[in-house]
């Protein structure tokens, strides 16, 4: 069973002002005059998706970091997934692991929001990831599997989920698990999907993050069961980022 393309996604997090808006022009720019060989993403903060999908991009799609778990109502400062998904967005992340820290989303919360996500007609990008506690303690496997399991909603389904791992320890900070690590998990991510959805779930693309680079990327981004980046820091500069969609140039 092929999975679908793979996908690179960026995500800004809290960062870029009005003038970043160039950089997604350029990013299209430089992945329209490529052959990219894989899907491209950016994840915006919400201050400006607006002004971006007005530009129409044809070559990069655009998501958000969050939404609210429920569709409507009094909720001072949130965002519907119905509001993301009527600006524009095709995707929205879902419990990134800052989300998770700072805001306390467990799973029950991230089951919601994913949920409300799919319902609108966005792709979720499930994240999951253990604390360097339990990768020191030998539970990555474990801790992974149960959130994978009770993160993706009941309504999912294949066509509209995406999971990306992204082990605390290794956003931000530099470092990165081994290849044989990332595939141990991705396979096993691999195999609760197919468990939960059938051989169709084998579609779906499971995506490595946590300091990807263009140094990194190749190595990554072949390893059995890698779908696809999220990538942080290395995101933000549409040269950065372009250097790693390249990276599938030379992937199969
Ligand atoms: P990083 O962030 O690439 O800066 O490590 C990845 C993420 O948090 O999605």
């Amino acid at each position: 069973m092929t999975r679908p393309k793979a996908l690179v996604a960026g995500n800004w997090k809290m960062n870029g002002l009005k003038g970043a808006v160039d950089e997604i022009i350029k990013l299209n720019d430089l992945v329209g005059r490529s052959d990219a060989k894989c899907d491209v993403l950016i994840c915006p903060p919400v201050t400006l998706i607006f002004a971006i999908i007005q530009l129409n991009l044809k070559h990069v799609s655009i998501g958000a970091q969050d939404c609210h778990g429920k569709s409507i109502g009094a909720h001072t400062g949130d965002v519907s997934a119905e509001m993301l998904k009527d600006l524009g967005c095709t995707h929205i992340i879902i419990g990134h692991s800052e989300r998770r820290v700072d805001h306390g989303e467990n799973n029950v919360i991230v089951n919601k929001k994913a949920s409300q996500a799919q319902k609108f007609g966005t792709t979720a990008i499930i994240c999951v990831g253990e604390t360097i506690d339990e990768y020191e303690a030998g539970k990555t496997l474990e801790v992974i599997v149960s959130q994978v399991k009770s993160s993706i909603p009941s309504n999912a389904i294949v066509e509209n989920t995406i999971i990306a791992y992204e082990p605390l320890w290794a956003i931000g900070s530099g470092k990165v698990p081994t290849v044989e690590g990332v595939e141990e998990v991705h396979t096993s991510i691999s195999k609760v999907l197919v468990e939960r959805f059938g051989s169709e779930g084998a579609k779906i693309n499971i995506l490595y993050g946590g300091s990807v680079n263009a140094s990194n990327a190749h190595a990554l981004m072949s390893t059995v069961n890698v779908n696809g980046a999220l990538v942080g820091g290395a995101s933000l500069k549409a040269d950065d980022f372009f250097n790693i969609i390249s990276v599938y140039d030379q992937i199969d």
